[in-house]
């Protein structure tokens, strides 16, 4: 049976875009889906836990204590074309160890629309459905056919189709595997996502998202873009507005923006006219990075650690940065947030071990 390789202890700095020290007693590079019976054979029992980049964790194990789990880290590789169905709508199947923005770029490069709004994204395509990442008004799951995975518990490849997933806002089926049970004791790894895309002329483009039209206008594209031409400027408005993950170690957003009560949220905009409120179904959207700005937490931090001058709702690693310091960075912009607006703010990022979000010990929002 092939094996890959072990190594223990070992340093997940390289690991995880936070750049947090930190370490697991051991990893197992997984390049081959082969592999996952028997390493489901030597795993039983055993902690476990996945990694793709690294783009949304918070990594808390140390040298002297590192995380007691085998961290399995995704490197499966590939993309492949799928057979046309009546729909006539391009099918590719891609692996989940591949680079999220560099399957958007091959996509685009190919011709096909529907993710271009997605580009720039960090992290792997395994991972983009576990949280349903999403940008620009898409969310990953609307291209989305079905997620192939590993199931640790029947030992065996399962599929799931796109209305099997729990598909949320920052949500999804595998999200609630990891963080329901132990942080140690994922039941799937994602193995390789379907994706139903646009033939290029074909594609519904959404171009409402606050910013895009006048991007495209500022970059002399007047009328009729294309996807690609979607893609560039919604690239050049990330890099305008987010932090460098290579320049400034951090996550993206840290925090989700907040689901609330529709009276509530009316209350709020009453007080706070300016503060964006979007529908979610029976209930209110705010803007978490608003509320971040009106308490005075932009730019406000620890010397570690704090929230980015450029975007309220991104934490920065400012050198050396430990889990303990983004917790306590995470916990200050809770406390204001919460005592200013009454809203309690949910990090997005998982948190390992533990993968939970610090409780919120303050008052409820009514
Ligand atoms: N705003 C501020 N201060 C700031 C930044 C923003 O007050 O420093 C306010 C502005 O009023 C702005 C509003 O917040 O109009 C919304 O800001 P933005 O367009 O940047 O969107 P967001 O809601 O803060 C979400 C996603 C981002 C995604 C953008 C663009 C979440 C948690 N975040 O941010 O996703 O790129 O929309 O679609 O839903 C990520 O998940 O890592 C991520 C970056």
């Amino acid at each position: 049976m092939d094996i890959p390789q072990a190594t223990e202890p070992y340093s997940l700095k390289a690991h995880n875009s936070l750049g947090l020290e930190a370490f697991a007693n051991r990893c197992i590079r997984l390049n081959n889906s082969a592999s996952l019976y028997g390493l489901s054979q030597q795993l039983t029992e055993s902690p476990r836990c996945i990694l793709g980049h690294g783009t949304n964790l918070v990594i808390q194990g140390t040298a002297a204590n590192p995380l007691k789990a085998t961290v399995i880290l995704n490197e499966l590789k590939g993309i492949v074309r799928l057979p046309e169905q009546a729909d006539g709508r391009p099918r590719i199947r891609c692996a989940a160890g591949e680079s999220w923005h560099a399957f958007v770029m091959w996509t685009l490069a190919q011709g096909y629309g529907g993710l271009e709004n997605l580009a720039l994204i960090p992290g792997t395509v395994g991972a983009a459905p576990v949280q349903n990442i999403g940008a620009y008004g898409v969310e990953v799951a609307d291209q989305i056919d079905a997620v192939h995975a590993w199931d640790f518990h029947q030992r065996d490849h399962v599929v799931f189709e796109n209305a099997d997933c729990a598909f949320g806002y920052r949500h999804s089926l595998f999200k609630d595997s990891n963080v329901q049970g132990p942080w140690n004791a994922p039941r799937y790894l994602i193995t390789a996502v379907d994706f139903r895309l646009w033939s290029g002329s074909k594609a519904p483009l959404r171009l409402a998202y606050a910013g895009i039209e006048a991007r495209l206008t500022a970059l002399g594209i007047d009328h009729a873009p294309n996807p690609y031409q979607v893609a560039h400027a919604v690239m050049s408005l990330r890099r305008e507005k987010l932090p460098d993950p290579e320049q400034e170690p951090n996550v993206g957003s840290f925090f989700k923006n907040p689901v609330v009560p529709k009276p509530f949220a009316q209350s709020l905009t009453t007080k706070y006219p300016n503060l964006p409120c979007y529908e979610a179904g029976d209930q209110s959207k705010l803007s978490a990075a608003w509320l971040i700005e009106a308490a005075g937490l932009k730019g406000w931090g620890l010397d570690q650690a704090g929230m980015s001058g450029r975007h309220a709702l991104v934490l920065i690693n400012r050198g050396q940065a430990k889990a303990a310091d983004v917790l306590a960075v995470c916990q200050g912009v809770q406390k204001k947030v919460m005592g200013q607006f009454g809203v309690w703010l949910e990090p997005e990022p998982l948190f390992w071990p533990g993968s939970q979000a610090p409780a919120n010990d303050s008052e409820p929002q009514s």
